[in-house]
């Protein structure tokens, strides 16, 4: 049955957020990865991908001793730049999630991008949660490398503890006059009218496990229905670029639906609809980043949820932000051209 969780794919989760609030450094703490030290300015300017095993899931969330009972098989994660001029590649990434997370510096509180993702959130109705990021900056911070954030604040001095609450005092109130409702997660009785904040170090870890944990709880338990997996492909392409090796490739994420090796494609190009065959599917290892050069993994086969590197012939005027469709044998060829070329005026 579609609801005896057995069937379901992964949620895909948003990162979104004002530049430089730590957003590629929180993957990076979940990865163990260095991805932000070799942005160029440490400005992400693309779309990523990361697909987090359920495994990596539970063993990250292991000590919060919660029913971490993960019912998904994973949880793929889009990362977004925060910088004002990539509006378009955030409202793409929040256009393809299940559930965000919206990244707010403890010391800054709210800043434009914050308001911008908020309301591209609020437009799309889609969920979120806030990570009130980099709680190590608070003067005299005591690291508990990787802690749940409770057990972390119980290490913490009164000054530290003051400052932290007057910290959160001031940001509630500032999405109160965004007309939000927000609570530290532990205290918040009433998810989903009030929002859950996450205090979090994406340096030091703390409040990570209990990020994940909101994420993987929030989405199963809500959105079942949503996640079960279906037939039917529902693939958005992040970005196209040239691959040494590869030459043009896109990169997708299947939000739905299975791919194969060998598939008939459309993807809407600058000189219309572009009908092609895949033929390789690659993702990169799990945990990592797919916007980042390295080894790939060839599949036969992916179901959703997934990051995926496509490579075909014909893809030099792919469209970023187009959906993919599938041509199965009993599909009619020019119906789907005409969908994707619809489909194009509104990217
Ligand atoms: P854009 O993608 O460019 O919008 O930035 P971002 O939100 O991904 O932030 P990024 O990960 O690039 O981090 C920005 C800077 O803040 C880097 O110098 C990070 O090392 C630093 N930083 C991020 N998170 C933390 C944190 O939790 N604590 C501290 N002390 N510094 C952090
Ligand atoms: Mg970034
Ligand atoms: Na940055």
């Amino acid at each position: 049955s579609p609801s005896d969780g057995n069937n379901l794919r992964s949620p895909i989760c948003c990162i979104m957020g004002h530049v430089d609030t730590g957003k590629t450094k929180l993957l990076d703490c979940i990865r163990g990865t260095n991805v932000q030290g070799g942005e160029a300015g440490g400005i992400t300017q693309q779309i990523g991908a990361t697909y987090f095993p359920a495994e990596n899931i539970r063993e990250r969330t292991k000590e919060l001793k919660a029913d971490a009972t993960l019912k998904v098989p994973g949880l793929l994660v889009i990362d977004t730049p925060g910088h004002e001029s990539f509006n378009n590649l955030r409202s793409r990434g929040s256009g393809l999630c299940d559930i965000a997370i919206l990244v707010v510096d403890i010391m800054h509180g709210l800043e434009p991008q914050t308001i911008e993702s908020l309301n591209l959130l609020k437009m799309r109705n889609t969920e979120f949660i806030i990570a009130l990021n980099k709680v190590d900056r608070l003067y005299g911070w005591k690291t508990c490398r990787n802690a749940p954030i409770r057990k972390a604040m119980m290490k913490q001095s009164k000054d530290v503890k003051n400052e932290f609450n007057m910290k959160v005092t001031q940001i509630v109130t500032q999405f109160k006059e965004q007309g939000l409702n927000t609570e530290l997660y532990y205290k918040n009785k009433e998810m989903g009218e009030t929002f859950s904040i996450v205090p979090t170090s994406a340096i030091s870890g703390e409040g990570i496990p209990d990020m994940l944990l909101l994420l993987v709880q929030w989405t199963q338990r809500t959105m079942i229905e949503k996640l079960t997996y279906s037939e039917e492909v529902q693939c958005t392409v992040l970005e196209v670029k040239v691959i040494e090796g590869h030459g043009t490739t896109i990169d997708v994420v299947l939000v739905n639906g299975v791919l194969h090796e060998g598939d008939q494609i459309v993807v809407s190009g600058m000189q219309g609809p572009i009908v092609t065959t895949i033929r390789a599917l690659l993702t990169p290892h799990p945990m990592k980043e797919l916007r980042v050069k390295g080894s790939y993994i060839h599949h036969k086969e992916i179901k959703a949820a997934m990051g995926i590197k496509i490579t075909a012939q014909g893809l030099e005027h792919a469209i970023a932000g187009a959906s993919l469709y599938v041509v199965k044998p009993d599909d009619d060829l020019e119906y789907i051209k005409k969908a994707a070329l619809e489909d194009v005026e509104s990217v």
